[in-house]
Parts: structure tokens; sequence; C-alpha cells
């Protein structure tokens, strides 16, 4: 239009493109999605003296990209009288990335050694977890503090992450590019598009949002069957399509599942100092909500007992995250070293090729087997069975899985009504 209107001469624009929202006040505003914008047009042919004009509010986030000239006007005035005098300049450059200091630890929780010890094994090979207990034990606490414990972003899962928390439009236009793992924790009031993305402009959901980082369902089984159900797709692909009758749109979702409940309606079973008033058959009620497909695909089941008053001022609280967070690390190196490849990690190997390949040895085997008969495992618990012991021997530094990797790793499997029986259930 200023082109047509004769404001600036055709020859102005004619490498660049334009994004942006203007709005009433001649103010440039930001925009969903820049950043796959930028890559888009890094990507293409026209790149070499193309300049992209964007909002300033989104600069930071395109600026990720490497080698694409930008141009951030904060009104069209600015804009306007840049391109009059032929020169669009450059936004100044940010600094790189770094990781800021966690404002919450592991060591923050007292006792819960159990529940810290599966976190960890969860945060090693990207397992799923579910932490079963009374109010008040410290579940919700210790969820919060599984981001800590997890690796750091490489550059380029922290450009996806960036990308699609643009497209969302969530992102913080001060902080440029998302450095730390996402931590979402939907109410259980979310829709099914929430969780899952959707709507009549597609937009990511919350598996999406949680992307390379933690994924975390409080009082899981308050989250409406249908709506949990929709989580299938995406833990067992780690993407999420979403059909529509124009295109289908697929977003990643690669995320670790952190889950929460009670072990009963009052919540105090198993609570030696606070007796549970439900009927057996109240109780079996409740465990029956949770979805045996969806048990089945979370590796880790873990109690989280009542804390002792006198436990809560102690200082037994273990190792901070820092130090769990460097053993993280060394057993993610390692899965690194066995599947030659980044992506890959325990929680994402075929079972089969785990018997084959996975270093396990021949009394571990025999445990497992035993273990599996005696409790009827189907294939798929089996499977997950040996995923979970092959990270505990990566957490261990063990080339190969042994009893005792075994042993701890059915400690943790799933027990619940309607899991793991090959009786009750198909088998993988
Ligand atoms: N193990 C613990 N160590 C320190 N504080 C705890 C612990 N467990 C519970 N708390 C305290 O109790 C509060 C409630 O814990 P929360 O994590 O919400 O329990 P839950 O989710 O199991 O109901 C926490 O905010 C914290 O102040
Ligand atoms: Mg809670
Ligand atoms: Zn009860």
């Amino acid at each position: 239009m200023l082109v047509g209107t004769g404001v600036i001469k055709a020859d102005a624009v004619r490498h660049c493109i334009a994004v942006g929202e203007l709005g009433l006040d001649g103010s440039i505003r930001p925009i969903r999605g820049a950043l796959s914008i930028a890559r888009r047009v890094a990507a293409s042919d026209c790149t070499a003296d193309t300049t992209l004009i964007l909002p300033a509010t989104n600069v930071g986030e395109a600026a990720l990209v490497r080698g694409l000239r930008l141009a951030a006007p904060v009104t069209l005035g600015e804009l306007v009288s840049w391109l009059k005098r032929g020169a669009l300049p450059a936004p100044s450059p940010r600094g790189g990335a770094v990781r800021e200091l966690d404002s919450v630890d592991l060591s923050d929780v007292a006792g819960q050694e159990g529940a810290k010890r599966a976190l960890a094994i969860a945060a090693a090979g990207s397992h799923g977890v579910l932490m079963v207990g009374p109010p008040g034990a410290g579940k919700t606490m210790l969820a919060r503090r599984l981001p800590t414990i997890l690796p750091s972003l490489t550059d380029a899962e922290a450009l996806e992450v960036t990308a699609i928390h643009s497209v969302a439009g969530i992102l913080d236009p001060s902080a440029g590019a998302v450095t730390r793992r996402p931590f979402r924790a939907p109410h259980h009031s979310v829709s099914t598009a929430g969780l899952v993305g959707g709507g009549s402009s597609p937009r990511p959901g919350e598996v999406s949002l949680a992307h390379h980082g933690v994924l975390f369902l409080d009082e899981l089984l308050e989250f409406p069957r249908g709506v949990l159900e929709a989580l299938r797709q995406p833990m067992e692909d780690g993407t999420i399509t979403i059909a529509r009758a124009s295109a289908s749109l697929r977003f990643p979702a690669r995320f670790a599942l952190a889950a929460a409940m009670n072990p009963c309606p009052c919540g105090h079973l198993g609570d030696v100092s606070h007796p549970c008033v439900c009927a057996a058959a109240e109780v079996a009620k409740y465990r029956g909500r949770l979805s045996g497909p969806l048990a089945d695909r979370i590796d880790l089941h873990v109690n989280v007992p009542p804390i002792a008053l006198a436990r809560l001022s102690g200082r037994d609280s273990g190792d901070g995250s820092l130090a769990v967070r460097a053993r993280v690390e060394g057993a993610r190196a390692r899965q690194r070293a066995r599947y030659r490849s980044d992506a890959e990690c325990n929680a994402r190997v075929p079972g089969r090729w785990l018997e084959i390949h996975g270093g396990l040895e021949p009394a571990g085997r025999a445990m497992l087997t035993s273990a599996g008969e005696r409790l009827h495992l189907s294939a798929r618990a089996f499977h997950r069975v040996l995923r979970v012991a092959r990270t505990i021997a990566d957490l261990d530094d063990c080339q190969t899985v042994c009893e005792q990797h075994v042993a701890e790793a059915m400690g943790n499997r799933p027990r619940g009504a309607a899991t793991e029986s090959s009786h009750t259930r198909g088998t993988a």
C-alpha cells in the first residue's frame, strides 16, 4: 500500500519480506510463529539479499536463525523513514543462552528417598513416573523439581521448543529463546484440545508445549478419561497429528510424563498415623479409574508415603539437584553412545532390541523371566521393566543389566487394577 500510494519506491522493498500486526496507533505488534517464519525464509532460496522485517518484540526468537538479515521497527513510521533512506538497520545482537539457576532444588524435599530415586531414574532414561501418596506428602513439590535434574537443553532442542512456544503465542519477548526445559502442569479441567492441541486455526496443546520437558498431571484421576485417552498417540509417537478438513498438522510432543494421585478417595490408605475411611470396593473403583493402557505407558510407579513432622525439619534431604543432574547426564551420555543418536534413550528403545543387545546378564534374565511368569507379565510389561533396569544400570555406569538392576526396576513397576496381567489384556 505504501508503494501504491507513492510514499516509498517499489525498489525499496524489492528484497523484503514483512510480517507483523499493525496497531491503530501505528505500532507494530508481535505475532505468533515468528521463529518458524524466519526458519522458512532462511531455508528458501531468496535469502542472500533478503531482509525479514518483523516486529521488534519478535526479534529475539528470529535472531536464533543464523545468517538471516532482520529489521525490527517498533512503529510503521520508523519503518517508512528507514525505507525512504534506503537503509534497514540491523537489530542489536543479543547474548547467547545460558542456563539460568533454578529457583527450586531437590534438596528442598525432606526424606522421600524412594520418590527422589524414581525421579532420577525417570530423568536418566526419559521414563514416565506416577507418584501415589496421601495429600501433603510432597508429590507436587517433587514433580516441580523434576526439570532441575534433567540435562540442559541442546541448541537444537532449544530451537524446537522456542518455535512451538512462538506458534502458541506464549513466548516471553524479553527472553528471546527458551533456555530451560518446559514444565507444563495443566489443570484437570483442561479440554482435549487444550491438552493435545486443536482449535479452528490449530494451536499446539500442552503435550507440545511440554516438548523436551515435563508434562505434569497432578490429581491424575480427576482428569476425564476421554481427555487422558488422547495422550496415547503422543506418548507412543512423540508427535501429535491434528486433522482438519483442509489439511492435517503435526506438532512435536516428546515429553516426560509425571503424574500424581491419591491412593484412595480419602487419601490416607497405607498411612499409619491417619486411618483410611474408604471401603475396599470404593478403593477398587477409585483405582479402576486409572485406565490400564495409560498406566501401562508410565514406566515407573512409586509410593510417596506420608512424612513424619519430625523429619520435615531434619537435615536428611539428600543430594541437591546439581549432583543428581550430573549423574543423569552421565547416564544419558552412555545411552547416546549405545544408540549413536541424540534422540534415543532407554524409554524409547524397542524392547526386543534391548533383550538382544541391551547387555542383559544371564542372572538378570533369569530373574526377569521368573518374575514375569509368576506375575503373568505381558510382553509389554516385561519390556518396560527391562528398559527401566537398563536405565538403572546406566546410572550405575554398568555395561550389563544385573540382578540388582532388575530387582529395583521390579519395585517400581506399575501396580493397579487393570494393568500388566496378560490375562486381562493382550500382549504388546
Ligand atoms: N517431603 C517434604 N519436605 C519438605 N516439605 C514438604 C514435604 N512434603 C510436604 N511438604 C510441605 O507440604 C506442602 C504440600 O506438599 P505437596 O507437594 O503439595 O503435597 P501433595 O502434592 O503430595 O499433596 C509443600 O508445599 C511443603 O511445604
Ligand atoms: Mg499435590
Ligand atoms: Zn481412604
